[in-house]
């Protein structure tokens, strides 16, 4: 039997999963469950990554250990994937006792082959990437990555001598392995070709700074840099470095799938670290692009992040999960909005597969006494339609095209609607009544649907599921095997349930609408707990507007005249603001910033013709406009010249 061993990137614990790592997990998921449907022996790895200095500076911050604030993030990641039905076999934490006796043993080998030496060490260090950059590659000294700062930093380590594997990197890249290229898609591949080829340098793979870290064998006072440690969790997972190997031999090497950020760190240090240790290296590693905001990578550091919470209170796991797998063409970068969501949602899900199938059942159900027919079909449209999408599917999935396989999908449900509108069995029935040709049709629209339901298992495995029980058949999709694509086993004279409907119709202004009293609410509820930064950030926010909608806003330049925290709030503060000759109350949210003495006498940007709101039981006439610092979530308060006039206008 063939076997395929998937992993995603394991991730930070410094923060909860957003749309991205969701991302990730979502199609390795999607992945996994397609090969496994085909009869493969598959495993599939995920995890946390939880030593370096991110997690250190933030529980520093906090004023916690380390591994306090992994405990509380590592469950956050688990939870978040047993509710999006991910179908991983093992959940590896870096710093379980089980990944140290791995790492130890990889370094005891690449030490063995002689490839660690000491020595100084100084360069441009993004410390959200952990890793060091050229001074060509910061971008107006700028991590390329995230645009923050690089800092120069000086330090003594331990050197892995990546310059050495160079040629063999090469000649990988070059020769691919059984067949197939090492990276996919094959712009990366040019990508950590050209990497190599302008020349390796040693790596540094110690860090003395920090002692959030294992320590590194042999060499007292120093940790292994995070990447060493990370990397080899595909290994340790499968009990590398333990007594039990069967795990390892039967399943490695696996198939990474990682986003382009990490790129470099999969395809060019990991091999290097395995040539070394003479294991065997990756089968393959298949990259994705970026969710986007605003044009820019969506990251906690960058502040603008899209937590799944909202869309899938409203409209359910699986809805994002067809969301994520079809709305992004697998390897590209794409843009994430609401807007397309909703779209998505609408077009594919509600009016498409849902109601499709609630008329396809309802009509059998009137017309067969609540069972489907009684009679198979071998000769129609829908047949020829399911075979050409079955197809195309297969094909998709074996090349990484998950967005083509979610297509046919859609393909073949709209030439079942199609099938059903060109052969109005509704005219039919009344006309001619229950005939053998009535039961064909329903036969094909209904088969036709089960087929298109065993399509949709890998991406949206729980909607798979409820479709078979609608339409009358006991199987999970977790029990798929290739025979059940076949044509032709739906079941005859089975009882149909009523259900309701599987998407309701989304209505975006409701939503919206929803949305944003939601964000109010945590804004101005007093004890609500600390929200995170990117979560007063409201992702409607790249909605283009037209400029007649922005000059609705009244902004003016008001003077705080008296000012004091209202004492049942920990963040509300109320102003009395002179705008112009006019004098109002308003609240804001910046009482755990700043003090009543910071803000009279000075001159901030106001919202003008804000609707009233009472917050405490104060009524507020307008609202102070704050930029939220990324880092923290704190408002940092736009500040006026103190030559402009209380009531100019802003625009
Ligand atoms: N801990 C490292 C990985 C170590 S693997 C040995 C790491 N963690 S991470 O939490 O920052 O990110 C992990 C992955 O999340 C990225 O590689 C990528 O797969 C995914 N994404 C994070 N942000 C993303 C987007 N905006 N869009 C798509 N995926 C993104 O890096």
């Amino acid at each position: 039997m063939a076997r395929r061993y998937f992993t995603t990137p394991i991730y930070y614990v410094n923060d909860r999963p957003h749309i991205g790592h969701l991302y990730t997990t979502v199609v390795t998921d999607t992945l996994a469950r397609y090969f496994r449907q085909q009869g493969e022996d598959v495993r599939f790895l995920t995890g946390t990554d939880e030593h370096g200095q991110n997690i250190a500076k933030v529980a520093k911050k906090e004023g916690v250990a380390p591994i306090v604030v992994a405990d509380r993030h590592a469950p956050t990641f688990r939870n978040l994937w047993k509710e999006f039905g991910i179908s991983n076999d093992d959940f590896i934490r870096t710093t379980e006792p089980r990944h140290r006796a791995g790492v130890e043993e990889i370094i005891r080998r690449i030490d063995a082959a002689g490839d660690f030496y000491t020595a100084g060490h100084e360069g441009w260090y993004c410390a959200n990437c952990e890793a060091f950059y050229p001074e060509k590659d910061l971008v107006l000294g700028n991590c390329p990555v995230h645009g923050f700062k690089a800092e120069w930093q000086r330090e003594e380590n331990v050197f892995f001598r990546l310059s050495k594997y160079g040629p063999r990197l090469l000649e990988l890249f070059e020769r691919g392995v059984e067949g197939k290229p090492f990276v996919f898609p094959e712009s990366r591949l040019n990508e950590v070709r050209s990497f190599v080829e302008s020349g390796l340098k040693d790596l540094s793979v110690s860090r003395t700074t920090i002692s959030w870290g294992i320590p590194f064998p042999g060499r007292p006072g120093h940790v292994v840099y995070v990447w060493l440690d990370a990397l080899v969790n595909y290994i340790t997972a499968l009990g590398f470095g333990s007594r039990d190997l069967s795990l390892y031999e039967r399943y490695w090497p696996g198939i990474h799938v990682i986003g382009k950020d990490i790129l470099r760190f999969h395809a060019v240090y990991w091999p290097a670290f395995l040539m070394s240790a003479g294991l065997p290296i990756p089968r393959q590693v298949v990259s994705h692009g970026w969710w986007l905001r605003d044009a820019r990578k969506m990251s906690k550091s960058t502040g603008n992040v899209v937590r799944p919470d909202d869309l899938v209170a409203a409209f359910g796991v699986d809805a994002l999960r067809w969301h994520l797998v079809s709305a992004m063409s697998f390897g590209q970068d794409a843009n994430f909005s609401d807007e397309d969501f909703l779209a998505g949602y609408n077009a594919d899900l509600a009016n498409g597969l849902g109601n499709t199938l609630s008329r396809a059942v309802k009509m059998a159900s009137d017309a067969f006494g609540g069972k489907t027919p009684a009679e198979t079909c071998d000769d129609n449209e829908v047949r020829t339609a399911a075979i050409d999408a079955v197809a195309a599917w297969t094909s998709a999935f074996e090349s990484y095209r998950l967005h083509d396989a979610a297509a046919a999908v859609r393909t073949l449900v709209t030439r079942i609607d199609g099938y059903i509108a060109s052969r109005e069995p509704w005219k039919k029935v009344k006309a001619e009544g229950v005939t053998p040709a009535l039961h064909r049709i329903h036969y094909a629209t209904l088969e036709g649907l089960r087929v298109a339901a065993c399509m949709l298992a890998p991406i949206a495995p729980g909607t798979a599921t409820e479709v078979f029980r609608r339409l009358g058949i006991a199987r999970s999709a977790e029990d798929l095997r290739p025979p059940d694509l076949v044509w032709g086993q739906l079941p005859l004279n089975a009882s149909l349930p009523q259900a309701p409907p599987l998407f309701p119709r989304a209505d975006a202004k409701e939503y919206f609408a929803s949305k944003e009293k939601s964000v109010v609410d945590e804004t101005t509820a007093p004890e609500a707990a600390p929200s995170s930064p990117s979560q007063q950030i409201p992702s409607s926010s790249e909605t283009k507007i037209p400029i007649d909608d922005f000059l609705k806003l009244d902004l003016r330049v008001g003077e705080v005249i008296a000012a004091e925290k209202i004492e049942k709030s920990k963040k509300l503060m109320k102003m009395t603001v002179k705008i112009g000759e006019e004098v109002r109350t308003i609240v804001g949210g910046i009482a755990a910033t700043y003090t009543a003495e910071q803000l009279v006498g000075r001159k901030f940007v106001f919202v003008a013709n804000l609707a009233p709101a009472k917050l405490m039981g104060v009524e507020s006439d307008g609202m102070i406009l704050a930029a939220t610092l990324p880092e923290t979530g704190e408002p940092s308060l736009l500040m006026v010249d103190p030559a402009v006039p209380s009531g100019a206008k802003v625009k």
